[in-house]
C-alpha cells in the first residue's frame, strides 16, 4: 500500500487575468492528480498558531492560500522540506505518507485544502516515532 509514494509539488494553476478580477481552478485528475471527495478551509487561525502535526496512511491533499499566506512543512522522516504558500494560484500536492505542519499563518490567510479520502481518524498518524518506523519499512 505505501509503496506508491509520490512526491510533494508546487502546482501553478491556470490564471485567467481579467480587469474584473482575476479568475483560477483546479480540476480531478487534471491539475491535482485525485478526485476530490472532501473540502475543507483553516481561517481565523491566531498569530504563532500552528496546525497539523500528523501524517495520513492514505489521503492525499492539494492545499491552496486562497488568501494571506502560510508554510507548509512536509516531512518525509528524514528531511524536512518548507513550501511557502502566498499565491492562490499556487497550489501544494502533499501525498500520502508525509509529516505535515502548517504555520506561519499571516493576518487573515485563508488556507483551502481538498482531499482524496473522506474524513477517517484511523487514517491519522499522530506519533511521530511510529510515523518514522512506517516510513523505514516503505
Ligand atoms: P485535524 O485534521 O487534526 O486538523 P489540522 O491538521 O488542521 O490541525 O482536525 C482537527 C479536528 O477537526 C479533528 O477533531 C477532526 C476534525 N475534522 C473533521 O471533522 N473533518 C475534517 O475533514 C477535518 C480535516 C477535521
Amino acid at each position: 500500500m505505501y509503496n506508491m509514494i509520490q512526491f510533494p509539488q508546487i502546482v501553478k494553476l491556470p490564471k485567467i487575468p481579467d480587469k474584473r478580477g482575476n479568475l483560477s481552478f483546479f480540476e480531478n485528475n487534471n491539475q491535482i492528480p485525485f478526485e476530490i471527495k472532501r473540502t475543507y478551509w483553516i481561517y481565523d487561525v491566531p498569530g504563532g498558531e500552528a496546525r497539523g502535526g500528523h501524517a495520513y496512511r492514505e489521503n492525499e491533499e492539494f492545499v491552496v492560500a486562497l488568501s494571506g499566506s502560510f508554510d507548509v512543512v512536509l516531512d518525509d522522516g528524514q528531511k524536512k522540506t518548507v513550501y511557502s504558500l502566498n499565491r492562490s494560484y499556487y497550489g501544494l500536492y502533499v501525498p500520502k505518507m508525509y509529516w505535515r505542519e502548517m504555520n506561519n499563518f499571516s493576518t487573515n490567510s485563508l488556507a483551502l485544502i481538498v482531499s482524496c479520502t473522506e474524513y477517517n481518524e484511523n487514517d491519522y498518524i499522530r506519533n511521530y516515532d511510529e510515523f518514522c518506523d512506517m516510513r523505514k519499512t516503505i
